[in-house]
């Protein structure tokens, strides 16, 4: 294992929920915090993970170079349980690559289209899975703004929706106690899926090719195509399928869940919901962040590659490339001050908490992040979330079918809760 000196307590008996049966993977971190103090040392599955949970750890957490240790190589290592290497190489327009001037207006017109489709499907009464709705949704905004034309309706985008529910990455985080099975498959149905996303992809491609010598294109697909001009036709078609499935891969890690809580949670004070559902924006906002706050599970991870000095306040540690550097959000969200296991979206002003005077860092508690990895898409989620909580809310009187709140899949290790049963919202055209 790398050395960490000096070396903190070590976790005795602790596994991440990749390698070892657990019943709740942010229950046994919890215990483990309980046991061992904020920061400790869980060596699991051959890997060595340095948690830190203080005031100054969380703040030298979020202030890592990424030189020395890294994101990117975090979310590699993470994501490549459940996809295929080929998805990762020799990307051209990465995710991070979506937010450019105008691009979030349109993001948000294909919102308007996808909420128009959605009541259209819902129809004038009947019963809906809350996070299926969300997820359909996502979906169907997510393909029409990058996935090229004709992709979001009809039969492409039912193709492509099964192709991505298979495709997940992020099962790797919700259900990481099934990626062992991944493995054992060599990731076949992956491949398969990715060989479908590749045909549905290509074939909107040559819609494309039809139609760019008039006029420049500055969309997303646009802008994936142009960046795969120069190859021939096989390594485009390939190429430009794999930027659409990586981008479209991120986009489904978080959004539609983080909605379905927002709904959930509306759903549950009707106060609140009335005012959103008249079209008040900013409590919307406020709604959104306050429900991603609670809703978050996400484990953020650092790989080490150089050696780096980290300080957690009481001890400055000498790390050594190899490990991994994390904190895990639900454990200081609604922990590090009072009044934090409540829903209130009052707490929020814009996007930043009110009053952080209980909190020893205003870095302990966050929806989107801190410091320079923090959530690029965080001002588009937060509209769309809106958008669509004011649409769907303003369209029809809900009605929770749930009899207790819904709880998160106990194993999930990252990003923002899935629901571990079903969660059916009963619905009427207002
Ligand atoms: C409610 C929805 C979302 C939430 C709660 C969320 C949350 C986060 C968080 C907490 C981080 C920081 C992770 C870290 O520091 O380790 C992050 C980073 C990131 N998110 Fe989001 N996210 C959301 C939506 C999206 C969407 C829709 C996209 C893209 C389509 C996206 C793309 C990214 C990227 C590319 C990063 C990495 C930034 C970097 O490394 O510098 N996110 N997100």
């Amino acid at each position: 294992m790398p050395a960490i000196t000096p070396m903190p307590p070590l976790a005795d008996g602790v596994g991440l929920p990749w390698d070892i049966a657990v019943d709740d993977a942010v229950a046994e971190l919890a215990h483990a915090r309980d046991a061992y103090g904020d920061t400790f040392v869980v060596d699991s599955g051959g890997d060595r993970y340095l948690f830190t949970f203080s005031a100054q750890g969380v703040e030298s957490f979020y202030a890592l170079p990424e030189a020395q240790a890294s994101k990117g190589v975090a979310d590699f290592l993470m994501l490549r349980r459940k996809l295929p290497d080929e998805i990762f190489l020799g990307r051209r327009i990465l995710p991070g690559g979506l937010f450019r001037r105008g691009d979030v207006a349109t993001y948000l017109s294909n919102l308007d289209h996808a909420l128009v489709e959605t009541v259209t499907e819902l129809g004038d009464a009947g019963t809906v899975d809350v996070f299926a709705l969300t997820r359909r949704l996502g979906h169907r905004m997510g393909l029409a703004s990058w996935a090229g034309p004709g992709n979001d309706t009809g039969d492409n985008f039912e193709r492509l929706v099964l192709a991505f529910d298979t495709l997940d990455g992020s099962d790797a985080f919700v259900h990481p106690d099934a990626m062992a099975a991944v493995a054992a498959s060599g990731k076949k149905a992956e491949r398969a899926a990715l060989a479908d996303v590749g045909e549905v992809i290509g074939a909107a491609l040559e819609l494309h090719n039809g139609t760019e010598s008039n006029d420049p294109d500055d969309s997303l697909f646009g802008r994936i195509a142009a960046a795969w001009a120069d190859e021939p036709d096989d390594v485009r078609r390939t190429g430009v399928a794999g930027d659409v499935a990586l981008i479209h891969i991120a986009s489904m890690s978080n959004l539609a869940a983080a909605l379905g809580w927002a709904l959930v949670d509306l759903v549950g004070h009707p106060h609140e919901r009335d005012l959103v559902a008249a079209g008040d924006r900013t409590l919307a906002d406020r709604c959104a962040l306050e429900s991603t706050r609670l809703a978050q599970r996400s484990i953020m991870a650092r790989s080490v590659l150089e050696p780096v000095e980290f300080a957690d306040g009481t001890t400055t540690y000498r790390v050594d490339p190899g490990s991994t550097i994390a904190t895990l959000l639900p454990l200081t969200n609604t922990s590090a001050g009072p009044g934090l296991t409540t829903w209130d979206p009052l707490r929020w002003d814009r996007h930043r908490l009110a009053d952080t005077s209980g909190l020893a860092s205003a870095q302990l508690v966050t929806s989107f992040g801190h410091g320079k990895h923090s959530c690029p898409a965080q001002p588009f989620s937060l509209a769309a979330m809106s958008k669509a909580l004011i649409h769907l809310l303003s369209t029809y009187h809900v009605v929770a079918q749930w009899t207790s709140y819904p709880i998160p899949v106990p194993a999930q290790i990252g990003g923002v809760a899935r629901a571990a049963g079903p969660c059916p919202l009963a619905y009427r055209r207002a």
